[in-house]
């Protein structure tokens, strides 16, 4: 298996990268009080040594009393959580890595298992987490304004702490990708609408307050998925036109890099194309994108979620795509969580020693 087009550089504003493979997003919940630890600090550590090209930090969440349904959830705000990150970002650059951390704010969710809740009742753009299920508040134009604020604020500090990029994180159904979702945003104000460019509103103000606190120079990375986890064939955009008037906006507001999360990277994103969500999203806007989803792997990661494990698989369908030109950038979730050393087994074609993903891996940070 040849994948030497995966080890080329890519460079982007003041992002320099090794290599074209990004570490997923993860959500761990080990950093007790939202402060991320030393241990937190070693597990990214080791995956920059491990030469992923770009670690994606897990989700973050930013300064809302209910942006978190989970007290272990890393924070990205006070003096404690802050000095934890600049830990986390030393360690990666010691280890000549690269690294951006996941700005999040989770939206109307459910109730954490533990039990545990935030101080203030949640906060979403009407109540509701997925059709019919309203667990929180409506934002005030005041809620709107002041997380906007935050949102900046975290890329600010993102910034100055060291980190080389940030990500915004605009899927899987958490509060901006609430705000795109017709069901879940009944507002009649300006951040509603009946078309998915009005509800692009927040989203827009959030990116644009961000560059305007990074300047124009710095790489700003968002997320965004179609599906929903309470919803898998969900599609926000239905069509490549309705795609364009969605994502357009967004690049134009200031974001660098489209992040397209998938189930599993090979499925076609509309009909009479094999193009995926990432591929799509490039042609359309020309920006620059990551494409996701079972990279490397036999099951997607809601398995994962359910208590399955996963195969390694061969990347050749990914090679074929990626040196077509459909995407810049590719995110490997579950196979760099198992293991930091995943990248430098797939550059020396060591196929044979890929561990593949067991679901005793999310028990733990597996540094070795
Ligand atoms: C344990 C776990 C936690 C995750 N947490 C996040 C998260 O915080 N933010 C996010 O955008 N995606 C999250 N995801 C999704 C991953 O970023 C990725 O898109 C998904 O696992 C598919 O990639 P994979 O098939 O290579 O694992 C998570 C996935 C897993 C398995």
């Amino acid at each position: 298996m040849n994948t030497n087009s995966l080890f080329s550089p890519f460079d982007l504003k003041t992002l320099h990268l090794k290599n074209r493979i990004v570490m997923a997003p993860m959500t761990r919940s080990f950093s007790p009080n939202g402060i991320p630890t030393d241990e937190v600090a070693t597990y990214y550590q080791k995956r920059a040594e491990g030469e992923v090209g770009l670690i994606l930090s897990e989700g973050t969440v930013i300064d809302r009393p209910s942006s978190s349904n989970d007290a272990n959830v890393p924070h990205f705000y006070g003096e404690d959580a802050l000095k934890g990150w600049k830990k986390v970002i030393d360690g990666v650059h010691e280890a000549g890595g690269k690294m951006g951390p996941q700005i999040w704010h989770m939206g109307i969710m459910d109730n954490h298992h533990s039990g545990w809740v935030p101080p203030a009742p949640f906060e979403g753009p009407s109540g509701l987490n997925r059709p019919d299920f309203n667990n929180g508040n409506t934002m005030s134009e005041k809620d709107i304004e002041n997380t906007i604020l935050a949102f900046g604020k975290a890329a600010a500090d993102a910034k100055k702490s060291g980190f080389d990029t940030i990500e915004i994180h605009g899927a899987h159904g958490y509060l901006i990708d609430q705000f795109f979702r017709a069901e879940t945003n009944l507002r009649t104000d300006v951040y509603g609408g009946k078309t998915l460019p009005e509800r692009n509103r927040f989203a827009i103000e959030v990116i644009k307050e961000i560059r305007k606190q990074v300047g124009n120079n710095f790489a700003v990375i968002m997320r965004f998925s179609q599906f929903k986890p309470s919803d898998y064939n969900y599609k926000l955009a239905k069509n490549p036109q309705e795609l364009e008037a969605w994502l357009n906006p967004i690049v134009d507001a200031g974001v660098d890099i489209l992040h397209c999360s998938q189930r599993r990277f090979w499925e076609p994103e509309f009909e009479d194309s094999d193009l995926n969500f990432a591929g799509w999203a490039k042609k359309v806007t020309g920006a620059p994108t990551i494409t996701v989803g079972s990279v490397g792997l036999s099951n997607d990661f809601f398995g994962a979620f359910a208590g399955e494990s996963s195969e390694p698989t061969s990347l050749e369908e990914l090679n074929r795509r990626f040196d077509r030109g459909d995407f810049d950038l590719v995110a490997v979730g579950r196979p760099l969580l198992s293991d930091p050393n995943w990248v430098t087994k797939i550059k020396a074609g060591k196929t044979d020693q890929l561990k593949g993903f067991s679901k005793e891996a999310l028990a733990e940070l597996v540094l070795e």
